[in-house]
């Protein structure tokens, strides 16, 4: 177990400037409180909001096994505190996978907390926690999630000892805002500021190099038939991405499951809500 360890692909987040954009209509599904998740500018733009009433939701048309799967995201901005809003990979049924990150909002001039998980076949307690180390409320920012029969970004394939790891099962997108007041905000301490609603994230430039699967076929793109022609089957991270990650986990992370024995992380992963 203690091989295992997740690195959250958040190292990957770079701060892009122009890049090409994708129809969100084409990818993804409003599924939660409609009107509240929105498609705009051209389909070029997906916002998701919450208000007192209620969160919102949206989940991806398509399913995948394996692949790059890349977005721009910017978070919900001022006084977050109280919301979360998750982004994640998930399978279906009891004995699912799933590939989740929470983004845990703060006060206007606190960091917000990311909280990330690792379920397979149905089994989680890999959750890892950072502050996070750049502003992700004021531009969009890229979030990346290479998933290969090997490893999740850093989530190492330990399967040879025991430990499942997500690879038969597709997964699709989903990403949902909602109110987590009870819990998220240290401990449940700090409410939701509903005059500040509604609160708003915001998505674009979805890219899936992904295999999607449909009626039990893989398939990987229209030129490569095979999954073995695609970089990222075998992708690791380079000496340059090791340090960064070394970096961010002294400086920034607040849990490992690896390690922590907190018994306030504890009591937070225990009333944290599942959200299926
Ligand atoms: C908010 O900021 C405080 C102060 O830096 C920090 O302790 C806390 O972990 C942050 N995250 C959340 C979700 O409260």
């Amino acid at each position: 177990m203690a091989s295992s360890f997740l690195l959250v692909s958040l190292l990957a987040v770079v701060q892009i400037g122009a890049a090409s954009a994708s129809n969100m209509y084409n990818h993804f599904d409003i599924t939660w409180a409609d009107g509240r998740g929105k498609i705009l500018n051209n389909n070029e733009l997906l916002t998701l909001s919450l208000d007192r009433a209620s969160g919102s939701g949206f989940k991806s048309k398509n399913e995948y096994l394996f692949g790059k799967i890349v977005i721009q995201l910017k978070l919900v901005a001022g006084n977050s505190a109280g919301t979360v809003t998750a982004y994640y990979l998930s399978s279906q049924g009891a004995t699912w996978d799933e590939i989740d990150f929470e983004f845990l909002g703060n006060l206007s001039e606190d960091p917000y907390t990311v909280h990330t998980n690792v379920f397979s076949q149905g089994k989680g307690n890999r959750e890892q926690q950072f502050h996070l180390w750049f502003n992700p409320t004021a531009d969009f920012h890229t979030y990346s999630i290479l998933w290969n029969p090997q490893r999740i970004i850093e989530f190492k394939n330990s399967e040879s000892i025991g430990v499942p790891f997500p690879k038969n099962q597709p997964m699709r997108i989903y990403s949902s805002l909602w109110n987590a007041d009870d819990w998220a905000t240290r401990g449940g301490l700090i409410k939701t500021d509903w005059t500040h609603a509604p609160f708003t994230a915001s998505y674009r430039n979805f890219i899936a190099d992904a295999c999607v699967m449909s009626s039990g076929a893989s398939s990987c793109g229209s030129t490569s038939a095979s999954i073995n022609d695609k970089g990222w089957v075998s992708q690791e991270l380079d000496s340059t991405s090791q340090e960064k990650m070394r970096w961010v986990q002294k400086n920034y992370m607040i849990y490992n499951y690896c390690t922590d024995k907190s018994v306030f992380l504890k009591a937070f992963l225990k009333n944290a809500p599942s959200y299926h």
